[in-house]
């Protein structure tokens, strides 16, 4: 076996050098909001892996949550976001996200978010497990709408600069030890620019990078989520806490040749009916609030439908609403299905479930400090426990929003009392792979592409609506089997500095694979997006608590509101 690295020792200062006072990793809600926050007391650089556009939130459909309707109160939606959490919400996140939701969504409304009205409120619309009908949305394009008006304020902001096609792959630290006592402070990143690895300084740098859909092979996230923020965290010694709670949602659409594109929750808001194969109507039969039980519930359900019925989806009937009102509330589904040859008004459309959001993350307190001095973290990367063990449908954008600005705030506070120094000593990236062929080859290349379906389909298959013990060992064997193969370790590798986005990806996926199934493995109990069929029930007796994993130490656990 040959055992040279492909990656040669990096030489931090032989690469370009950027300075920023805060660096911005990702361009979703969390960060655009971050960056507009941090701008009005810094300068600020907002780097993004595509275009700015591109991330979760650009998808988000069905909307914003929000206690703003004449009969809804704090109170009620705290309530109802900790119910959907299964015990497991942090309290003082969720009064935070929901009390300061209402300025920052009215804030938006302000900067000209076009969503839909009914007189001279929002179109509140319902959606599972929510006592109120709160959410504001556009249509069913609310993340677009977001997406747009952020945008467009950040590049009216002089104090901004954005950079697309730049790929964060580690973290800039530096580690002291002081009374026994190993303190990180994170001094910006390395990115892969225009093909070129950068160094890019910074203050204080937030985490922002989106979700990680992309580790499954059926998902409503686009391709460029791929856990890279969680992985580069862990890498550089951040806390991830939960990382067990991967929300499925139940409707993807499965259609030849489609992708598995997301269909929101609001159609069944809306009276959407799910019928299996045999034209049965079966909700009824799981839970009592039918279509419009919690996700992993009708999830489970569906996923246990297409095992009795021998047949890969389920079907969505929206059909008793006309064609006018689907168009109209519904266009972005609608011009979607057509395209692919379904009209939804008269056509029942195949669904099934995918992989949605990630309730877990970098451990993050309510001020979006990490445990890394300089290093904040928002958005779905970021774990508050905001969400607990289940995400509350339309939540997510909400986090975003209210944590990007603090983040933003609390980073650009950071960076002023900073002195104008250089960082001490950076920590270069560690490089311990064994690579087995030489990676600019075609063939590597191919086993680095099949190493990522070989992922997914391990956590499809064992880490995925339902877990057990079997399953989750398997996985682990599997795990580590396919990262040989590329001459990784899943549970240690730090990334190098190759300039191949597969190759990163790829790393980067393999570390969470890790961390989700782990996390799995350790929690021997059923919560909300967690399901161990070889444990089906809640313990609330031994799990009211949170695994917070940290590389090169023991799993610890936190009590609840600790
Ligand atoms: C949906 O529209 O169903 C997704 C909204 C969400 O995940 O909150």
């Amino acid at each position: 076996m040959n055992t040279e690295s492909h990656f040669t020792a990096l030489e931090t200062e032989a690469h370009p050098r950027w300075d920023t006072d805060v660096l911005i990793i990702g361009s979703g809600a969390a960060g655009l909001r971050a960056a507009l926050a941090a701008s009005e007391n810094a300068d600020v650089t907002l780097i993004t892996k595509t275009t700015l556009k591109e991330s979760n939130t650009l998808y988000a459909q069905g909307g914003i949550a929000v206690a703003m309707n004449i009969d809804d109160t704090v109170e009620l939606h705290v309530n109802d976001t900790c119910s959907a959490g299964c015990g497991l919400c942090d309290i003082d996140a969720v009064e935070t996200m929901v009390a300061e939701g209402i300025p920052r969504v009215t804030e938006l409304l302000d900067w000209g978010a076009d969503f839909d009205w009914e007189g001279t409120l929002p179109r509140f619309t319902q959606e599972a497990a929510h006592s109120r009908r709160r959410i504001v949305h556009k249509g069913d394009a609310t993340g677009r709408e977001t997406t747009d008006v952020l945008i467009q304020r950040v590049l009216n902001t002089e104090r901004i600069r954005t950079v697309s096609n730049a790929f964060a792959i580690d973290m800039l630290t530096d580690s002291t030890t002081q009374s026994g006592n190993n303190s990180i402070t994170c001094y910006g990143i390395t990115a892969i620019v225009e093909n070129q690895l950068v160094n890019i300084y910074a203050k204080a740098t937030i985490l922002a990078t989106g979700g990680l859909g992309q580790l499954y092979p059926c998902t409503s996230n686009p391709e460029v989520a791929t856990g890279d923020g969680f992985a580069a965290a862990w890498r550089a010694g951040c806390e991830m806490i939960d990382m067990e709670f991967v929300q499925f949602h139940p409707t993807t659409l499965y259609l030849d040749g489609a992708p598995s594109f997301l269909i929101s929750e609001a159609v069944r808001g809306e009276g959407g009916r799910l019928i299996n194969i045999r034209g049965e109507r079966f909700m009824d039969k799981y839970h009592e609030k039918g279509e419009l039980a919690p996700r992993d519930v009708v999830s489970r359900a569906i996923q246990n439908e297409m095992l009795l019925t021998d047949f890969p989806c389920v079907y969505l009937d929206i059909t008793h609403k006309s064609a006018e009102f689907i168009q109209e509330r519904f266009p972005t589904i609608s011009n979607t299905t057509t395209h692919y040859g379904l009209d939804i008004s008269i056509d029942l459309i195949p669904v099934r479930p995918g992989a949605h959001f990630m309730m877990g993350g970098v451990r993050t307190n309510t001020e979006t400090e990490t445990n890394l001095s300089g290093l904040f973290a928002c958005g779905e990367v970021a774990c508050t426990g905001v969400h607990g063990a289940n995400r509350l449908a339309s939540n997510s954008l909400l986090e975003c929003l209210v944590f990007g600005v603090r983040a933003g705030e609390n980073a650009a506070k950071y960076a002023n009392l900073l002195s104008n120094t250089l960082p001490p000593k950076i920590q270069l990236p560690r490089c311990d792979y064994i690579h087995l062929n030489d990676v600019n080859s075609e063939m590597f290349k191919n086993t680095v592409l099949a190493a990522k379906d070989a992922i997914r389909d391990t956590l499809w298959e064992n880490v995925g609506i339902e877990r057990d013990e079997e399953g989750l060992e398997f996985a682990l064997a599997d795990l580590a089997e396919i990262a040989t193969e590329i001459g990784l370790n899943p549970s240690t590798s730090m990334n190098g500095q190759s300039t191949d986005i597969h190759l990163n990806e790829t790393v980067n996926m393999l570390n969470v694979a890790w961390l989700i199934t782990r996390a799995s493995l350790i929690r021997t109990e059923s919560r909300g997006g967690h399901y161990r069929a070889d444990f089906p029930d809640q313990d609330d007796v031994s799990w009211n608590r949170r695994v917070i994993m940290k590389i090169g130490n023991e799993p610890e656990f936190v009590e609840l509101n600790q």
